[in-house]
């Protein structure tokens, strides 16, 4: 029986499926907010794939709903099918143009790859470590710092290392990644074009630490990143702290990431214990307030309170923070606590 084929029907349940799966990958919002000209261009990137695979879908789903519409069986017919050999013509067609597709994806992945890849000649130059469970951030100058400033539109080569095992830097904002390996330096260049704070994670299964292994990045404009590279104090960040020296240092730790102390604005993290109520914890360990403070930022497993996990927290706080700050930190957790 011969059937001449509908186009229109073909057409409309193509422009219908393709429509939909249109809609969805605009309305949701699948990436994270660019807030670099790398994540700009991956992004472009996956939108140059995704316009194709839309496509693609649009008219897989037209023949497909198109055939099982008229192309089924009548009720109780249990005849065979005409036979068919196939289409030279058409198997030629649907391998050449996935094919230009594919290449399409694959060059324009190459030029955004080196793109991302390009520092320019005046890069700021961070050195990123990698350890269980944290992250150090080294500059030019030998400042030091747990939480990664930059200042906007300018290029940074990243130069990332670890310690111990592997760990792998993101930012999502920033888009690429890049593994943190012990004994090699791997570059990441970045150039923000957002002010504001981003999530930095760890993105490689490290340990039982891995998901903690959290900081934060601060793109800032160019005179307040300028003003705290030249400076030596601890400045009070915008966004955080409570403008008292110890609420700055515990903001400038990143302590507010994990735990929660109603004194630091922002300090609600939940990974570690409450530092609302350290009494109680402090009896427990069979120690005074202050020095039992002091033991759990500088020896953090010296006493694990019930219900946590040793070797969560890093270790390493004890030798980041400066012994002058450690004592204005303990201080001020201590009088900020019940
Ligand atoms: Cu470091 Cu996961």
């Amino acid at each position: 029986m011969e059937r001449r084929t509908s186009w229109i029907q073909l057409v409309t349940i193509g422009l219908v499926a393709g429509g939909i799966a249109t809609a969805v990958a605009i309305a949701v919002p699948w990436l994270p907010t660019s807030a670099s000209k790398q994540a700009d261009r991956i992004d472009f990137t996956y939108w140059f794939a995704t316009v194709i695979c839309l496509g693609i879908f649009a008219v897989v789903a037209a023949i497909l709903v198109y055939s099982m519409i008229n192309f089924r069986a009548k009720p109780g017919d249990w005849s065979d099918g005409p036979p068919v050999h196939g289409n030279t013509t058409i198997e030629i067609i649907w391998t050449v143009i996935p094919a230009v597709l594919v290449t399409a994806i694959s060059i324009a992945s190459a030029i955004v790859l080196a793109q991302n890849g390009n520092a320019g000649s005046n890069p700021l130059v961070v050195r990123v470590l990698g350890e269980q469970f944290s992250w150090t951030f080294t500059y030019q100058n030998g400042k030091t710092s747990p939480i990664l400033r930059l200042p906007i539109n300018r290029p940074v080569r990243l130069e990332i290392t670890a310690a111990d095992v592997i760990h792998s830097f993101w930012v999502p904002n920033f888009g690429q990644k890049q593994d943190a390996v012990p004994g090699q330096v791997n570059d990441l260049t970045i150039t923000p074009t957002r002010t504001g704070t981003y999530p930095v994670i760890c993105t490689e299964l490290c340990g039982r630490g891995h998901s903690t292994m959290r900081s934060t990045s601060i793109v800032m404009t160019e005179a307040a990143f300028r003003t705290w590279y030249a400076g030596t104090a601890q400045r009070p960040q915008p966004g955080g702290g409570s403008g008292t020296a110890g609420g700055v240092i515990f903001t400038h730790n990143g302590c507010g990431a994990c735990h929660t102390l109603t004194a630091v604005p922002g300090a609600t993290g939940k990974v570690g214990p409450n530092l609302d109520t350290l009494t109680p914890s402090a009896q427990a360990a069979g120690q005074k307030l202050i020095p039992f403070i002091r033991q759990s930022i500088v020896d953090p497993n010296a006493y694990i309170a019930k219900g946590y996990q040793p070797g969560v927290m890093p270790g390493t706080f004890g030798t980041t923070i400066p012994h002058q700050q450690l004592s204005v930190l303990v201080a001020f957790i201590a009088a900020h606590t019940k």
